[in-house]
């Protein structure tokens, strides 16, 4: 289980900006000068190096990618013909069996609730929007685009494409704000109270970006609030589910078994893909859903498409073979990552021994939420830029774009090598202190 309080988190120690600037503060203010002006210099000799490293998205390296290269050789055409059926034809729109059984041996959710689809999870969550918007989510429901004012619930600081496709379909963005445990549960029930709130956006585990994953009493709670809406929907995206950093890595509670105790399945949409295990867009995307809900999604998918890529289905399966070895592929990827993720923390903890930043020590997922002085976040974004290391675009991490207190940036530290990496963080590094120091004056 995941221990809880055994690792430092922003959320157990809250900023206070009188305490965490105390280290600075105590200088006087020709020493604080100094000490902007030395660091500005050293800034400065990064600049001029015209570097250009990118943070700023959560994709593999190339060194990942390769430990999935063996796709390439991994299908045969008598691969696609050996269950009888033939899969290089149309056909299976729930996806092969033996794809629909790996997810399942996963992800824990039932085979039978699984499709196993295409390319993208992000595809899916889009589409069962759109669904929802055009024909409501079954049982007679107003389509969504019918009602007067539609809201949504964004976990922050949360994933910047979720958002955008809620705000652009015109649902108005509520922000709930992360903590240790997931969502503020408090507030989330609160709101659900609103029956123009649909629906929710939820990463579980390892959450994008701050790594957290919710405990089994959040779990619990999601599934069993009262929502004013009949057709409120929680967009349970798992993206993270398998993505340990460590063998102790944090464990989720079963969802659709919760769901199932209080009678509320039908509130889960599930989904996840393999884009972070294998090859991102070209993997394998799931979507999981309660009987009843597939029984409504089902047709209205079949009209999208007559079947998924079924090659790059059983390509996967012929891959990653069985659950074991899927975890083992893993087990190679968190070896490649893990040295990315220390030395990132490596640096990080000199601006929390300085009192000017907090930041998550997430045990998997892809990214690091590190939380700079409130009203600093924008312009160590700038400072960076101007060195030429882009960061994920500050904000991005709020609905609208809007980080109210200016004061999170996302960082990825998987793309880049460790060297780029070790270069861009003592960069970052300075461009906070730097950034703290003009704050104070
Ligand atoms: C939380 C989350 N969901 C979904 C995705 C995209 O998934 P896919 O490649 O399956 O569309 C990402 C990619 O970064 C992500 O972080």
């Amino acid at each position: 289980m995941k221990e809880r309080g055994a690792r430092p988190s922003f959320f157990s120690e809250k900023i206070n900006k009188r305490d965490v600037c105390m280290k600075f503060n105590e200088l006087s203010a020709e020493e604080r000068a100094a000490l902007l002006s030395q660091y500005t210099a050293e800034y400065e000799a990064y600049r001029a190096r015209g570097l250009r490293l990118d943070l700023s998205r959560g994709k593999p390296a190339a060194e990942q990618l390769d430990l999935s290269n063996g796709l390439f050789q991994a299908l045969s055409a008598e691969d696609c013909r050996a269950t009888g059926a033939d899969y290089r034809n149309y056909g299976l729109g729930e996806g092969i069996p033996a794809m629909r059984h790996l997810f399942s041996e996963l992800y824990g959710v039932p085979e039978e609730l699984i499709l196993a689809c295409g390319n993208s999870s992000l595809q899916l969550m889009h589409d069962t929007l759109m669904r929802c918007m055009v024909f409501g989510v079954g049982d007679g429901h107003t389509p969504w685009c019918r009602e007067e004012r539609i809201k949504w619930l964004c976990v922050t600081p949360g994933y910047d494409r979720h958002f955008a496709i809620t705000e652009r379909l015109g649902f108005e963005l509520i922000s709930v704000p992360m903590t240790e445990d997931g969502p503020d549960m408090d507030m989330v029930e609160e709101l659900v109270k609103d029956s123009a709130v649909k629906g929710m956006w939820c990463v579980p585990k390892y959450s994008n970006p701050t790594g957290n994953t919710y405990s089994e009493e959040t779990v619990r709670r999601l599934v069993s609030m009262p929502c004013a809406a009949p057709d409120f929907r929680i967009f349970w995206d798992n993206a993270y589910a398998i993505h340990d950093l460590e063998l102790d890595g944090d464990v989720l509670a079963d969802v659709f078994a919760l769901a199932e105790e209080v009678g509320n399945e039908d509130r889960i949409y599930y989904f996840a893909s393999t884009s972070k295990i294998t090859f991102p867009g070209a993997g394998v995307a799931m979507m999981a859903a309660s009987k009843h809900n597939l029984a409504h999604l089902k047709p209205l998918m079949n009209l999208q498409t007559i079947g998924y890529d079924k090659i790059n289905q059983c390509r996967h399966v012929a891959f990653l073979k069985d659950g074991a070895t899927t975890m083992a592929h893993m087990h190679a990827l968190a070896d490649s990552l893990r040295p990315k993720f220390a030395c990132t923390l490596r640096h990080l903890s000199e601006l929390r021994a300085l009192g000017i930043a907090s930041y998550t020590e997430p045990k998997g997922g892809y990214f690091v939420s590190l939380d700079v002085l409130p009203g600093t976040a924008r312009r160590v974004f700038f400072l960076m830029k101007e060195a030429g290391v882009t960061l994920t675009q500050v904000g991005a991490t709020f609905p609208y774009g809007v980080d109210p207190k200016d004061t999170n940036l996302r960082l990825a530290p998987t793309y880049a090598t460790l060297e780029e990496l070790e270069l861009g963080m003592s960069i970052l590094v300075l461009a906070v202190k730097i950034a703290a120091l003009e704050s104070m004056v």
